[in-house]
């Protein structure tokens, strides 16, 4: 579904990415795990075409498209969903605005308003997130979580076939992680999408069965394993025992 290969990525004439291969297929899940400032956000946002970040080498291809010549929102119309570490605050645009255009635009048809709230209503509770949420500015003055759960918002109505979490875990509270650990497991096993998660902790793993795993250092993936391999670096670390070996070794 989707497959990086020899990904080198610039931002302000620094090399940020490079060597980066990567194959996911509909219904894989895997984890994106590396020490701070590796590169984990940056390919997340290269993927996306965010304009600070320049792709000077390899490709990157969706579902058999090369991205090379798409934007970001004809990315996103494939199917493409990406939480961000830190998600945009646009003022003077409500959430109901922006879904109502894009669901119109995706499936080309003018949205069903009394379908549109439903399912606005349905999504709201099923992410415990006020019904309110949904006629207040995207992403507007609201907390770290509540920017979190109303990205969600965005996923759970657009329903995309790659979903990218850049640290959806940071900023929710214990109950929170909870409510959307329990909401993605069962998007997942409704829609069986592609997801990629960038994660520096074990919550929200444990609302999967299986994934693959994959470390980063210096821009480039250098160890790859099991689920086991996530459990290895959380109790001992990036820089401790087998892990650091292992890296060493690559
Ligand atoms: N737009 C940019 N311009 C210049 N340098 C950048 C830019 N974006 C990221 N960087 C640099 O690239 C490196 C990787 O950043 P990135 O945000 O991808 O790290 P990360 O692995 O997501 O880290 P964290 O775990 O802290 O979120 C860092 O050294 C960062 O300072
Ligand atoms: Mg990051």
């Amino acid at each position: 579904m989707l497959i990086i290969k020899d990904l080198e990525v610039k931002a302000e004439d620094k090399v940020i990415i490079k060597n980066f291969n990567l194959e996911i297929n509909t219904g894989e899940i895997h984890v994106l795990m590396g020490r701070n400032g590796t590169g984990k956000s940056t390919i997340c946002k290269a993927i996306l075409k965010h304009p600070d970040y320049q792709i000077v080498k390899g490709s990157i291809s969706f579902l058999g498209k090369d991205l090379k010549d798409l934007d970001t929102t004809m990315i996103s119309r494939l199917g493409i969903f990406l939480l961000s570490q830190n998600p945009v605050e646009v003022q003077g645009i409500t959430n109901a605005e922006v879904l109502r255009n894009a669901l119109s635009e995706k499936n080309n048809e003018r949205v069903d308003i009394f379908k549109f709230n439903k399912r606005l209503n349905e999504v709201c509770e099923m992410i415990n997130l006020p019904k309110s949420f949904v006629h207040r500015d995207v992403n507007f003055n609201m907390s770290g979580g509540e920017k979190k759960k109303n990205e969600l918002l965005h996923l759970f109505m657009l329903e995309p076939k790659l979903i990218i979490l850049d640290e959806i875990n940071s900023g929710l509270d214990v109950d929170a992680i909870k409510t959307v650990g329990l909401a993605l497991r069962k998007y997942y096993e409704i829609y069986k999408p592609a997801i990629l998660i960038v994660t520096h902790h074990a919550d929200i793993l444990e609302y999967f069965d299986d994934y693959k795993v994959h470390v980063m250092d210096k821009g480039e993936i250098t160890l790859s394993g099991d689920k086991s391999l996530a459990q290895t670096i959380l109790t001992t670390g990036f820089g401790a025992s087998a892990v650091a070996e292992d890296l060493e070794n690559e």
